[in-house]
């Protein structure tokens, strides 16, 4: 008989929270991810925060018109006040009032390559890998981002599974050859997978680079080069909101210099988004086979499937192999 395999959808690893210019010193916003509620905001230093939403005194959503003051955030129903840390640092009414215990949640956020991430953890452990540093957000020779999102009814195993699956670049997205799969080494949180084409441009046809690191579950950065013609990269970050439901972000740069024909890095971004465009609509209706029947010629699919498996914490611990444990 033949089933469905579910991964864990709230896998725990760094994911998406929104690029730095959206979110202003003073600015307080609800937030979701998984299935839950929580509060994002910037102190007036400048540093961001996400923490539980529901204030631990009566349970107003700090979301919904808690203000920043200073470096805490104040709860809008009866003043109580927060850090950083989500500790509890004032009851303004009760200056007696101890205020151990009364503090939220946070999730470790970092803020690198202007995009904001946070680490998620259903049992609370701390981070054990780290998001890279993008030189080329900083080198002249390369744009700025070009954003696009998708909100898609599927989950994030899904998406990054698209990286490996070599032959739809082809069948679904009409690249002209069928692309080869050079490399797939899984080590630890960090997958590489590089892979080759052929591409038809105006001189003809090219060989074609897109080289992939993914770091966790929800952060992928992909490097696309035609020959000595053309060359992007890009983030792809990935925000859970619920066990069905995503956000799948791409933050790209075309390298305007450096290369023989810019116009065609320009090419190579709408491209991209074009893809992807291509590939929702296969996520949104798809089944995923627990044993899919697999054929010589593949992608390392059930490699990419192996490697995944590793961000499912159950019982509190990393397990080896969920799809055995997992049934819908
Ligand atoms: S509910 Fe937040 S201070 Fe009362
Ligand atoms: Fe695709």
């Amino acid at each position: 008989m033949t089933t469905t395999t579910q991964l864990n959808p709230f896998a725990c690893g760094w994911f998406q929270v929104d690029y730095s210019d959206q979110l202003r010193r003073g600015e307080v916003r609800p937030f979701q991810a998984f299935d839950r509620e929580f509060v994002l905001w910037r102190d007036e230093d400048g540093n961001p925060h996400l923490m539980d939403a529901f204030c631990r005194h009566l349970g107003t959503h700090l979301g919904y018109g808690g203000r920043v003051q200073g470096n805490r955030i104040q709860c809008p129903f009866h003043g109580w006040c927060f850090d950083g840390s989500g500790a509890c640092a004032e009851i303004p009414y009760s200056p007696e009032a101890r205020l151990e215990n009364r503090g939220l949640g946070t999730l470790p956020l970092v803020e690198r390559n202007g995009l904001l991430f946070a680490w998620w953890h259903p049992h609370g452990k701390a981070p054990d890998y780290a998001l890279p540093v993008i030189d080329e957000c900083q080198d002249s020779q390369w744009s700025r981002y070009y954003r696009h999102a998708w909100t898609v009814p599927t989950v994030w195993y899904e998406i990054q599974e698209n990286i490996v699956d070599s032959t739809h670049f082809h069948y679904l997205h009409g690249v002209n050859s069928l692309a080869e799969v050079k490399r797939c080494d899984g080590d630890g949180p960090i997958l590489d997978v590089d892979i080759h084409h052929q591409f038809k441009t105006p001189d003809g046809v090219c060989p074609g680079f897109i080289q992939t690191t993914l770091y966790g579950p929800y952060f992928a950065l992909v490097r696309f080069r035609i020959g000595d013609l053309a060359e992007i990269l890009f983030i792809d970050g990935i925000t859970v909101r619920g066990e069905r439901e995503l956000e799948l972000n791409f933050s790209l740069m075309a390298r305007l210099s450096g290369v023989q024909s810019p116009d065609m890095s320009l090419e190579l971004v709408n491209e991209a988004i074009r893809q992807v465009s291509e590939d929702v609509p296969i996520w949104r209706h798809k089944a995923r086979w627990e044993r899919p029947s697999l054929a010589a010629g593949d992608g390392p699919i059930m490699k990419f499937r192996r490697w995944a498996a590793q961000f499912t914490p159950i019982a509190g611990k990393t397990t080896a192999n969920p799809l055995e444990l997992i049934h819908v």
